[in-house]
């Protein structure tokens, strides 16, 4: 059975939805796999690199996300949510949306902190930064990116978990609503 245009979510918050969640995996699954690579080989500094530009990519477009959010309500979930539960999906997606920026904010901080340049892939070239340098800052905001990564492999996962649990357990619209 399809879903009307009216019970779905706008073009523009669908396309953000799943290609954010793709540049998120990607982000993970580049800085995990660095470590298959020699430690000062070019491929890695290439994986790293691409880590930081993919996850510059997700806090840029987070703006024009929150921007086509504000402009549309997501459709009703048919049939409604108990209250407690649509309390948890709410507080689930303000995490999420807080994660997109200050996931890569920290990591961004941490690099320029630490080098005083953000590096561009490929290529010996960097961009500066105005901030002085200092290492046990950068390590600070080191630790709480990574400290944020490995909670929101638990909250992406659960979201991931609550989408199919609509969908095939409690057989509601949700997940359809975003397809
Ligand atoms: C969606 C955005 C991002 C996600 C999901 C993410 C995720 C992660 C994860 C999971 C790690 C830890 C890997 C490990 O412990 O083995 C990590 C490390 C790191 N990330 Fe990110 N990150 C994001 C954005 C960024 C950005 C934008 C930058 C910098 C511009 C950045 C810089 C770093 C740095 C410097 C490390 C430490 C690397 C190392 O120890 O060698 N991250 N990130
Ligand atoms: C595992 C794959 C994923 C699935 C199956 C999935 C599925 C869904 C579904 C069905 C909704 C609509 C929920 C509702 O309206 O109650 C939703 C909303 C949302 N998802 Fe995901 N998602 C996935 C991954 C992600 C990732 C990786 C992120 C970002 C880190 C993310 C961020 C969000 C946000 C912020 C919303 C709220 C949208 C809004 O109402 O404004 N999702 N997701």
């Amino acid at each position: 059975m399809s879903t009307s245009s009216a019970h779905r979510y706008s073009a523009k918050a669908r396309w953000f939805h799943w290609s954010m969640a793709a540049l998120v995996v990607l982000a993970y699954g580049l800085i995990l796999s660095r470590v298959e690579f020699g430690k000062s080989s070019p491929v890695r500094a290439f994986v790293v690199h691409s880590h930081f530009w993919t996850g510059l990519l997700v806090l840029g477009m987070a703006f024009f996300r929150i921007a086509e959010r504000r402009r549309h309500t997501p459709p009703p979930i048919t049939p409604p949510l108990q209250t407690a539960l649509r309390r948890a999906a709410t507080l689930t997606h303000y995490a999420l949306y807080a994660f997109l920026f200050v996931q890569p904010i920290l990591g961004l901080s941490a690099v320029v902190i630490e080098t005083g340049a953000l590096p561009i892939p490929l290529t010996d070239l960097q961009i500066p930064s105005p901030f002085p340098t200092s290492d046990r800052l950068a390590e600070k905001f080191e630790d709480l990116h990574k400290l944020l990564a490995s909670i929101f492999y638990w909250v992406i996962g659960l979201h991931g978990i609550a989408a199919l649990w609509h969908h095939l357990v409690r057989k509601d619209d949700t997940l359809k609503r975003m397809l």
